[in-house]
């Protein structure tokens, strides 16, 4: 749905170059869910800005979506082109002056269509938000996540094909942002809108993306499935993103630094388990047990679903026989689970 190849942008300021976006090239599928995060500065904005030519890259890069090269569209075409790309801010850009009907209705001005049309048309884009009521409530008479369902609206009465969200829940507090992360979906799935949407939350991405880009200093850095980003992040910046959305490493760090809890024993080792997908703990720890004559005591547990895909994690206290511990070490590598070792208190007994 969108290519982009080779994205260079430079700004000038005060006689100094800012190599905002340096090198980025991104495959966005049609029906995807694409998160862009980073830390304030990483390029986002102005990256996702060059997708509808709002920011034109400044070197020879190129710009593809519904395969058309928009870099390579006069002025008339872009502006069409523009037209099937909606895109919704932090603070929402709505004109205060107006009512909501006239803010949903204004992209309608030049389209062509009768003033019937158009009422029926702005009607049915408030029924799917939510505001059929609203119509004609004036923005400040809106709370934020109102004002954000009237800036969605707007954005697909030219019936978009992609719709860009630079932070378009920033502004708003968890529960209202997950109201308007739910309303995104639906535009996703009902409309089959292709989402880029702009983010330093981790936990926007988890909740709605399909693929993510991770950004930093004008790079992208990583990039893939959520589910593959989640379960082996690479860089150091993504891995910090994970933790803010997840409570695996934080849950982990108390109990290793909880000396009460952690108890380990001479010839004990501490491992941490996680799983991925429909395999769970549970028969594994029993097995262990049964099969390998080793105990297993469960410090920490916890499951994340990620794209309705499970991921589990156990930190758990193995206590046996050397060589029982052995075996069965070798049966959770063999089981679909990843293993990692933390503490490791057989000595040189191994
Ligand atoms: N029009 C401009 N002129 C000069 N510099 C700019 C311009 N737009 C952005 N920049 C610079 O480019 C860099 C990237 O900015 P950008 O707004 O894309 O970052 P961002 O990742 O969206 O950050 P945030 O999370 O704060 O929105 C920053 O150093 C910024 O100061
Ligand atoms: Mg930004």
């Amino acid at each position: 749905m969108i290519t982009l190849q080779n994205i260079d942008v430079t700004f000038e300021q005060n006689q100094k170059q800012i190599h905002a976006v340096k090198q980025v090239s991104l495959q966005i599928n049609r029906g995807d869910i694409y998160g862009i995060i980073g830390y304030s500065g990483a390029g986002k904005s102005t990256l996702v800005r060059t997708i509808n030519l709002l920011q034109r890259p400044t070197n020879e890069g190129k710009v593809i979506v519904s395969d058309t090269d928009l870099t390579s569209l006069n002025a008339k075409q872009l502006r069409e082109a523009r037209k099937k790309i909606g895109m919704i801010f932090q603070h929402f850009n709505l004109m205060n002056s107006i009512s909501v009907f006239s803010n949903v209705a204004f992209p309608l001005k030049k389209s062509g269509l009768s003033e019937q049309e158009i009422i029926k048309k702005v009607n049915k884009l408030l029924k799917l938000v939510g505001l059929e009521d609203k119509a004609d409530a004036y923005p400040r008479q809106l709370s934020g996540g109102q004002k954000q369902r009237v800036a969605i609206a707007r954005a697909l009465a030219n019936d978009p094909h992609v719709l860009l969200c630079d932070e378009a829940t920033s502004a708003l507090d968890p529960k209202t942002t997950y109201s308007i992360l739910e309303l995104l979906k639906q535009v996703n799935q009902k409309l089959g809108i292709t989402i880029v949407i702009i983010t330093h939350e981790m936990q926007v991405v988890k909740e709605v993306c399909n693929r993510v880009a991770v950004m930093e200093k004008g790079e992208v850095i990583e990039e893939g499935s959520i589910l593959n980003i989640f379960t082996h992040p690479e860089r150091q910046l993504t891995k910090d993103f994970i933790d803010t959305a997840t409570h695996i490493n934080k849950g982990i760090e108390t109990i290793l630094h909880h000396e009460k809890l952690l108890n380990l024993k001479q010839g004990d080792v501490l491992a941490k388990i996680s799983f991925v997908g429909s395999s769970t703990g549970d028969p594994l720890i029993t097995k262990l047990s049964t099969h390998y004559n080793v105990a297993a005591n469960i410090l920490f547990g916890n499951v994340e679903i990620i794209q309705e895909t499970p991921i589990g994690t156990l930190l758990v206290v193995l206590s046996g026989q050397h060589e029982d511990i052995a075996g069965a070490l070798s049966y959770i590598e063999q089981n679909q689970a990843t293993l990692e070792i933390l503490e490791d208190l057989r000595g040189g007994q191994i």
